[in-house]
């Protein structure tokens, strides 16, 4: 085992969606810190049964940690848990499951991002306002808790909550809006994701674009990368976006932690941070530079690579020469 490097085990929900490839890109980032680990990585493209399966296999191949973030909560409960009664060291990472055992959680703290998003909505809304809610997927943890949250710090009394379900994708949002009778009355739009508030916007721009700059529009993520929320803020599409770290970069570290056998604690939650645009044009440059350091990283690893492998047919030739 010594000489092998250890296997993380990484079960996604899904993989295509900006979010999750920037929580991608700082896992990677954090693990080029060590070269005893392997990540090998299971998309279960938004289904429960695949991503049921998918764990199944990680423990069939007793992988040495494995991380989870759950496509809905209550179906991927069981086998996470099995997976942490057989021994294997369980990171739930972003949604939750609906026990606690499992040895660790690193993820932002959804509710207190809705009521931050609430009492920030307050301070834009007339009285008897009317706000279009898109929800994530129901069944999520993420979405009940934002939407709890949001609930809880809304200051105003009286308002009218047209609710949409956009199960986190923009095009789904998109849709649902867009089949809404009527438009006129949203003062706000409050989506559960930064994409699902592009795909509203979108939906209501499409029959009537000057109805747009009359609504306040706000997310959550704040996530870099093309599409994403922080360049919807910095471009004014979004009023606001909460932050939702992606925990990449934490993920390896609480790993590497109990690889090392180090006391772990048992919930590690993330910050937040309301975006506007000037905060969303600072961090946009950062992570581009973020961005440009890791490939960088990269390029130099390859040329290592390049080198050992010229290094290994030399000697391998030599051998050849002396033995002749
Ligand atoms: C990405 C995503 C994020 C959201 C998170 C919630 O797949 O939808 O936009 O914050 O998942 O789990």
């Amino acid at each position: 085992k010594k000489d092998e490097p250890y296997v993380i085990a990484f079960s996604q929900c899904m993989m295509d969606d900006v979010w999750r490839q920037a929580m991608l890109l700082e896992m990677n980032i954090e693990a080029s810190n060590y070269d005893n680990i392997r990540i090998v990585i299971a998309d279960a493209k938004e289904s429960n049964e695949t991503q049921i399966k998918q764990i199944q296999q990680f423990i069939d191949q007793k992988v040495d940690v494995l991380i989870i973030s759950p496509n809905q909560s209550d179906s991927i409960t069981p086998i996470a848990v099995e997976a942490y009664r057989k021994g294997i060291p369980t990171i739930i990472v972003d949604r939750k499951i609906g026990s606690e055992e499992y040895t660790t959680y690193v993820g932002g703290d959804s509710y207190e991002i809705g009521r931050i998003a609430g009492e920030y909505a307050s301070a834009f809304l007339p009285e008897n306002a009317t706000i279009a809610e898109v929800w994530g997927t129901k069944l999520s943890s993420p979405a009940q808790e934002r939407h709890l949250g949001f609930i809880n710090g809304l200051k105003k009394k009286n308002v009218n909550i047209k609710t949409v379900v956009g199960n986190w994708r923009r095009e789904i949002a998109k849709k649902e809006v867009s089949q809404l009778e009527d438009f006129n009355d949203i003062d706000l739009v409050y989506a559960h994701n930064d994409v699902m508030a592009l795909g509203a916007r979108e939906a209501i721009s499409e029959r009537d674009s000057a109805l747009v700059s009359k609504i306040i529009f706000l997310g959550v993520d704040a996530a870099f990368g093309k599409g994403a929320g922080l360049e919807a803020v910095a471009n004014g599409l979004l009023n606001a976006s909460f932050l939702y770290p992606t925990g990449g970069d934490q993920v390896i570290r609480v790993a590497m932690k109990i690889l090392n056998k180090e006391q772990t604690d048992k919930k590690y939650i993330l910050n937040t941070a309301v975006v506007e645009k000037n905060t969303a044009r600072t961090l946009l440059l950062q992570s581009d530079q973020l961005i440009n350091y890791q490939n960088r990283i990269e390029q130099q690893k390859r040329n290592i690579d390049m080198l050992f492998q010229k290094f290994s047919m030399l000697r391998h030739s030599l051998f050849l020469i002396l033995s002749l």
